[in-house]
């Protein structure tokens, strides 16, 4: 098909060849269109204006020598056009025939009737050129135009070709596969590498993944700590339907391909102040939209949803939308969910297709050694701390955090409701008595346990031995109690 397209113009190549002169300018007017023998008319103009030029050009040697003024120049102007220029010395020797133009500080200028005709000659034949070119152009135009939609075919061709070349191209130099394309919705990757970041990181120092999903393995939850390469991997899957879908090769050890009706991504974060959206909402918008249109043939890569809110409406939020995907009619679209919120792990027990991916690292002391493979199963770190060190967070800053960690994995609140992660050797000094501080605020905080009131029934409950007491007796007690308390 394409072969056929880059045929049949070599008549036009032809006509245009022989009209057009070799490097025509890029807009009319701005020099030569034309080559020399196109048109006759036109080659008799330029031959007017160029002799009237040479004639002009001649001019001021032959003067020199009838008039014997060694001065005489002959110049040019935009008011009065063409003039010879005597200087004062010389003026005695000025000829009848020149009629005086202009008188300046040096001399005077003059004109004669033949130096005007020719000048005339000259701008006309110029103008009529000029004229005489658009025409042809016109027509040329035309004449091209009549070959449009062959022409139009032909962009296209040459197009289909630079990409598939480009395809080709990239394949040989970074050992793509061929995908096997197939109608049910599997996506069975085999060594599989991002393009881009592949390149970025240096050919070769990638490190390859598989992937498999579908049948019962539907949606993956994605957990590893920051900086695994839980992104990566997500749209690595997201660029690799889509290159196949395009028809190129991909980067693969090999892929087996099902088609995809839609690709629906939520990566990265954005926001559109501007319109009234905020980070979070434009979010939601989004997976609202991924939510009422993806299909079980369709590609869902969820990066991290619901990280922009407080962490429980976050969690639910992530969690629920896991469920209405496993619940789409056909049993979900393929989907990859890389997350944080280790909770969701939990949905691989309590949904059939749904299962966990883990990205591996090592633990090292107190270091973290990134792997960047991706294995079956769940994480349940992230590392956030050790990554915020690496990026250059104060030491100070670090160890802190370290010691909040501790306090909130060890239960959040202390004895009387004040929160644990407050304390420790670094936290900043307590304020003052005299000003209130935010826990001892007389509002009342809901989430503060109140130390218990003395309670009577507890009390003779850890005092009373069950195995001393008669049936009888257990039962005149919980009628005093009843009594008592109910
Ligand atoms: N398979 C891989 N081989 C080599 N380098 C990789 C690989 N995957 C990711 N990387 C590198 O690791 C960096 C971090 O990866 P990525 O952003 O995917 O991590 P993440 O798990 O999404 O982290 P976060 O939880 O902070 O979002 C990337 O910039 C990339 O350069
Ligand atoms: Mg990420």
């Amino acid at each position: 098909d394409l072969a056929s397209d880059l045929e049949g113009f070599e008549d036009l190549q032809r006509r245009l060849a022989e009209a057009l002169v070799d490097d025509p300018p890029v807009t009319s007017g701005e020099g030569p269109i034309f080559r020399a023998g196109y048109d006759p008319d036109l080659d008799g103009l330029r031959e007017t204006h160029t002799s009237g030029l040479a004639w002009i050009a001649e001019l001021q040697a032959r003067e020199r020598q009838r008039t014997g003024i060694p001065s005489l120049k002959v110049g040019y102007n935009r008011v009065f056009g063409y003039f010879l220029e005597i200087t004062r010395t010389h003026l005695a020797l000025v000829p009848p025939e020149y009629r005086r133009k202009q008188t300046i500080s040096t001399g005077e200028r003059y004109v004669t009737e033949e130096l005007q005709e020719v000048e005339s000659r000259v701008l006309s034949a110029a103008e009529s050129a000029a004229t005489r070119e658009t025409e042809l152009f016109a027509a040329l135009r035309v004449s091209v135009a009549d070959a449009a939609c062959g022409l139009q075919a032909l962009g296209q061709a040459l197009a289909a070709l630079d990409v598939l070349g480009s395809f080709a191209e990239t394949a040989a130099c970074r050992g793509y596969c061929l995908p096997v394309m197939v109608t049910e919705p599997v996506l069975d990757v085999h060594g599989g590498r991002h393009p881009v970041v592949e390149v970025n990181e240096g050919l070769g120092r990638f490190v390859p993944n598989d992937l498999q999903i579908g049948g019962e393995r539907r949606i993956m939850v994605l957990t590893g700590p920051n900086m695994a390469g839980k992104s990566t991997f997500l749209r690595q899957a997201g660029l690799l339907v889509l290159l196949a879908h395009a028809g190129s090769w991909l980067p693969a050890e090999s892929a087996r391909v099902g088609l995809v009706d839609r690709l629906f991504t939520r990566v990265g974060a954005s926001d559109d102040l501007a319109r009234g959206r905020s980070t979070f909402l434009v979010e939601m918008i989004e997976t609202a939209n991924i939510l009422r249109n993806a299909t079980h043939r369709s590609l869902v890569l969820l990066d991290e949803i619901g990280r922009g809110t407080a962490t429980f409406d976050g969690l639910s939020l992530a969690w629920a939308v896991t469920e209405h995907l496993h619940e789409t009619p056909g049993g979900g679209p393929r989907t990859i969910f890389a997350t944080h919120y280790h909770e969701l792990t939990e949905l691989a027990a309590l949904l059939p297709r749904v299962f966990n991916a883990r990205v591996e690292v090592k633990e090292w002391g107190e270091e973290i050694v990134f792997l960047k493979k991706v294995l079956d199963g769940r994480s349940d770190r992230s590392y956030g701390i050790q990554v915020a060190k690496i990026a250059g967070m104060p030491p100070a800053v670090v160890s802190r955090a370290r010691e909040i960690l501790a306090n909130l994995e060890s239960g959040e609140f202390g004895v009387g409701g004040v929160p644990r992660r407050s304390r420790g050797r670094s936290a900043p000094p307590p304020p003052p008595r005299e000003q209130i501080t935010f826990f001892e605020a007389p509002v009342p905080l809901p989430f503060v346990a109140k130390p218990s009131p003395p309670d009577r029934l507890r009390d003779e409950l850890r005092s009373l031995d069950v195995d001393a007491l008669r049936p009888l007796d257990a039962l005149n007690l919980l009628a005093e109690w009843k009594a008592r308390h109910g």
